[in-house]
């Protein structure tokens, strides 16, 4: 039987937020690969055989093309693996017949629940390494925008783009911090207000409401 690379999302951080599949696959895999934060969480040293994703894309590859022929590979990723992961990179090398994903709770959908709002009619966007374009943040009555924010794309600099793209200050801003961790936080406030928070969130979800 041929092997196949099996991308589970792990979801948001905590095991608690995790679809059993998830647990289970990741429990039995010969082979894994994974950040560090993961792997520190899931990864057994006794016998499995880990690759530690950092910045080399390329490096990933080689590992999971080396160890294939033998075993499944198991890559676990943050969040959904649908939404912004490795997925992409996997599809672009290998047929459908070669992957498997399990799905996991993304950062996105927590974000909603936490804020108790639906986000079937949210447009979402991810800042966390790209710029989009100026005007697909332009106000517009009723519009709902979820971000994933990153280092520069941030709680500070997004509600100022967004203020000068007509949206008025009055607009609600959700900030999700460390969803589903111990530490998580939750920061209801409005864009005229979000520069005085005073903590700056990087790695954050935003969600505006106009
Ligand atoms: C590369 S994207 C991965 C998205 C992931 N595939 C998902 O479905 O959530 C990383 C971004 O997701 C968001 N994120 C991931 N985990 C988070 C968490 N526990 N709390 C808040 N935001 C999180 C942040 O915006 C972070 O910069």
């Amino acid at each position: 039987m041929a092997h196949k690379i099996i991308i589970v999302g792990i979801g948001p951080g905590s095991p608690r937020y995790m679809v059993p599949e998830a647990l289970d696959t990741i429990k039995g895999a010969k082979v894994l690969v994974g950040s560090s934060r993961a792997m520190e969480q899931y990864g057994n040293p006794e016998g499995q055989k880990q690759f530690i994703i950092r910045a080399d894309m390329a490096a990933v590859m080689e590992f999971i093309e080396l160890h294939l022929p033998d075993n499944d590979v198991i890559v676990m990723v943050s969040g959904d693996p649908g939404y912004y992961s490795m997925l992409d990179a996997v599809r672009r090398s290998y047929s459908d017949e070669c992957i498997k994903v399990i799905p996991g709770l993304s950062s996105m959908q927590v974000a909603f629940a936490k804020l108790g709002l639906p986000w079937h009619d949210a447009d979402l966007i991810s800042m966390h390494g790209r710029q989009p374009a100026p005007e697909s943040l332009d106000f517009q009555p009723g519009r709902v925008i979820g971000f994933l924010t990153d280092k520069n794309n941030n709680s500070k600099t997004i509600p100022k783009m967004l203020q000068e793209r007509g949206w008025p200050d009055s607009s609600m801003l959700g900030i999700c911090s460390r969803l589903s961790y111990d530490d998580e936080e939750i920061i209801k406030t409005t864009l005229g207000d979000a520069a005085m928070v005073e903590k700056t969130f990087y790695n954050c979800v935003l969600v505006v409401v106009a």
